[in-house]
């Protein structure tokens, strides 16, 4: 089975076995089956975050279990405050939109970002200032060498930066089947991050409501990324670096225009895309391959463009950036 139009990014390759699952009763049942046995298993939501450098052997299971339900929030004192239950198999952008729609706030700064709501708490998805972790409240799994289910809490899930239990601790072990997500019917809007405030305000916004903040926020995702179903890519390639304060003196002394963030650990986030343009990686072009012209973290396919060939040019980018810089970035998508 071709995976080409199984990951954002368009890379060819094909898988030995592949199933599409529509509920959990459907996923337990072929975890319990013999046929599963002695196969490796691959986890496949939008694929929006994934590079193929070549053919999976093993069974992909792409889930598509669907579902959106509205339920009250139990024991909360605030009556406001709503639980959202999603299928794995949702899309993000269509959860998104069914809440602004339904005045649920919360999730509009993560408007259109690509990908399932299965994906959602394995990579804590962020941007615009909010993060997945944010109005995670719980979600639902079954772990693939038994089929049994369980119920991850908050707590259990480990949230950090683009991290979580999912891809450290038990990584490639469980299967999320469904999420719920905390919104509130009285939600305050966030827009502390720069862009948002200076959109809203160039469009005479004063009093701006979620639906308001989802537009802006969709509006300045379209400028800067590639839109996947046009040129491949698989949003950031790399994380944004996190170093110490003595390392980031040490990166502040030679390059004082360095693009920083504070964290509240009292460590320092650094932009990976400005790093990487300063090396001279914004826009190029390499074989099929290259960088985005409006955003230099992000890795396209500008068509045919094999995995490997991604790969080493990430790697290109990764030495480029570790001889000028000293820091070493990390790869965010997944390589397979
Ligand atoms: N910058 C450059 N050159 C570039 C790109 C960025 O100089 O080519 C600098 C600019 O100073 C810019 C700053 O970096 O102001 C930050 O850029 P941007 O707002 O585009 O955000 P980012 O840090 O590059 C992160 C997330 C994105 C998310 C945005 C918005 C990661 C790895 N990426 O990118 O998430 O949409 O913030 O919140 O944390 C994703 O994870 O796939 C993703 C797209």
């Amino acid at each position: 089975v071709s995976l080409v139009n199984y990951n954002t990014f368009r890379i060819d390759v094909s898988a030995r076995w592949f199933a599409e699952i529509t509920s959990e009763a459907e996923l337990v049942d072929i975890l319990q089956s013999k046929f599963i046995r002695s196969k490796q298993v691959l986890v496949l939501g939008g694929g929006s975050n994934m590079l193929f450098t070549k053919d999976y052997e093993g069974l992909v299971l792409k889930i598509s279990i669907p579902g959106i339900e509205v339920l009250e929030a139990a024991n909360s004192g605030a009556a406001d405050e709503v639980l959202v239950r999603a299928g794995a198999g949702v899309s993000w952008k269509a959860l998104v939109e069914y809440c602004v729609a339904n005045g649920l706030g919360g999730i509009e700064n993560l408007s259109l970002i690509p990908g399932t709501v299965g994906a959602s708490p394995v990579q804590n998805i962020g941007a615009y200032g909010v993060e997945l972790k944010d109005i995670f409240y719980n979600c639902t799994a079954v772990e693939i060498a038994t089929g049994e289910r369980r119920v991850f809490t908050y707590e259990d899930c480990a949230f950090g930066y683009r991290e979580s239990v999912f891809k450290s601790a038990l990584k490639n072990q469980y299967i999320i089947t469904s999420v719920s997500y905390h919104l509130s019917k009285s939600a305050e809007i966030n827009i502390h991050y720069g862009a948002i405030q200076q959109e809203l305000q160039h469009r005479g916004i004063t009093h701006p409501g979620i639906a308001d903040v989802a537009k802006v926020v969709s509006e300045i995702r379209v400028s800067k990324l590639p839109d996947p179903a046009t040129i491949g890519n698989a949003g950031s390639f790399f994380k944004n670096p996190v170093i110490s304060v003595e390392e980031f003196e040490r990166v502040h002394a030679a390059f004082s225009d360095v693009v920083n963030y504070p964290t509240p650990e009292g460590r320092v986030k650094l932009a990976a895309g400005w790093l990487i343009e300063q090396c001279g990686f914004k826009g190029v072009i390499e074989g099929r391959t290259g960088t985005w012209k409006n955003q230099a973290l992000v890795l396209v396919n500008h068509g045919g463009a094999t995995g490997t060939a991604v790969y080493e040019f990430s790697e290109k980018i990764i030495a480029a950036v570790s001889a000028k810089f000293g820091i070493s970035l990390e790869r965010e998508v997944n390589v397979l």
